[in-house]
């Protein structure tokens, strides 16, 4: 018998319906929708409004429509994974409330935290468990209300995140599609350029942590962006010259909606025409572990079964990493 590879048999997202655009933000800090754009790219995020709303909503609502969707009960899921920086609380895992929530009584689920690499890094962990024979439908979903741990009062990094869930069903094929190869890395000595100062053991919250905005994103980010610069490409160039992959091979690349600048240079690093790049930063800003799951989807009508994909990402740890995938369906 062949090698039994996973492949996403579905893709579903979800966002919350409030735009928060440049206009609106330049009231709340000083900064313009020309900086923005000029710098990042994004023109407008969206955010999950309303008390005691966590992403579990973001979440469930991905997992849903993907259900639906894919016309899968959920009694029939085997495992459910979720990247999330923003769980609902410490614990119980978001996996286990999204689980939950839709009805899916028969699985196993937990959540998995690599940053904005996160939602690759569960993509690969599901499929290895696929690869075993063993699970039949998995769902992997990215799920972050970033808006929970953002400061609107800097400007520095509140242009930057919004609130979405993407979810993907994994399923085993003996056929040459799925995901074919992948490769990962983290340096945790990246660790003092983006991150979250307090809430966790080292620095429990306290009225002091709460004061000195402790809670929310920090980033040093002309540091983070030359490295994701430099880790994207390098990890997407080496996917490709592993995998014998040449750019006209290549039919999409989905990267990490971070920076609009970060994108395009992996792009032109790969050697890939802009028509072949997914981008959607503009209208959602960056999800972190939606990001890849929403590009994806928005795009999905246009994806042929055999299509190669390269999946790219980088994000706080640091983490990074890209996996090659074989897309296994055509439009519906
Ligand atoms: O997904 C996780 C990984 N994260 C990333 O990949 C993010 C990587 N980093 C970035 O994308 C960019 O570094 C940022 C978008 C965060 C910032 O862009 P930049 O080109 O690196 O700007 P900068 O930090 O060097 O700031 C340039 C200037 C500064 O002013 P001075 O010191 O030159 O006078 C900032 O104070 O822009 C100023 N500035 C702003 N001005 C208007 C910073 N934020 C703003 C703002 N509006 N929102």
């Amino acid at each position: 018998m062949g090698k039994i590879r996973a492949a996403i048999t579905g893709i579903n997202a979800w966002v919350p319906e409030y735009k928060l655009t440049n206009q609106e933000l330049s009231k709340m800090v000083d900064t313009s929708d020309e900086w923005i754009m000029q710098r990042v790219g994004v023109k407008e995020r969206r955010i999950l409004k309303g008390k005691g709303r966590g992403s579990s909503v973001l979440g469930e609502q991905a997992v849903r429509g993907l259900l639906l969707k894919t016309n899968t009960a959920p009694e029939d899921v085997d495992l459910l994974i979720c990247s999330t920086v923003t769980p609902d609380m410490f614990f119980p895992a978001t996996a286990n409330i999204i689980s939950d929530k839709c009805g899916i009584k028969n699985a196993f689920s937990f959540d998995l935290n690599a940053a904005c690499s996160g939602f690759l890094f569960a993509l690969q962990t599901g499929a290895a468990y696929i690869e075993t024979g063993r699970y039949k439908k998995v769902i992997i979903v990215g799920a972050d209300k970033m808006s929970s741990i953002t400061d609107y009062t800097d400007r520095t990094t509140c242009p930057l995140f919004g609130d979405a869930a993407g979810a993907v069903l994994l399923e085993p094929t003996a056929e040459e599609f799925g995901i074919m190869d992948y490769i990962f890395h983290t340096d945790g000595s990246g660790r003092k350029y983006l991150y979250l100062k307090a809430g966790g053991s080292v620095k429990p919250a306290s009225h002091k942590t709460v004061d000195a905005k402790e809670h929310f994103i920090y980033q040093k980010g002309q540091t983070v962006f030359k490295f994701a610069v430099l880790n994207m490409a390098d990890v997407t160039a080496e996917i490709m010259e592993r995998n014998n992959l040449k750019s006209e091979d290549i039919a999409w690349l989905v990267p990490h909606q971070a920076n609009l600048r970060i994108i395009e240079a992996t792009g032109r690093r790969m050697g890939l025409a802009p028509e072949k790049v997914m981008i959607n930063i503009e209208n959602y800003g960056n999800t972190t572990s939606a990001t890849i799951p929403l590009c994806i989807w928005e795009y999905e009508q246009k994806l042929k079964k055999g299509d190669i994909l390269i999946l790219a990402a980088f994000g706080g740890g640091f983490t990074w990493g890209s996996i090659y995938l074989k897309w296994a369906y055509d439009p519906k």
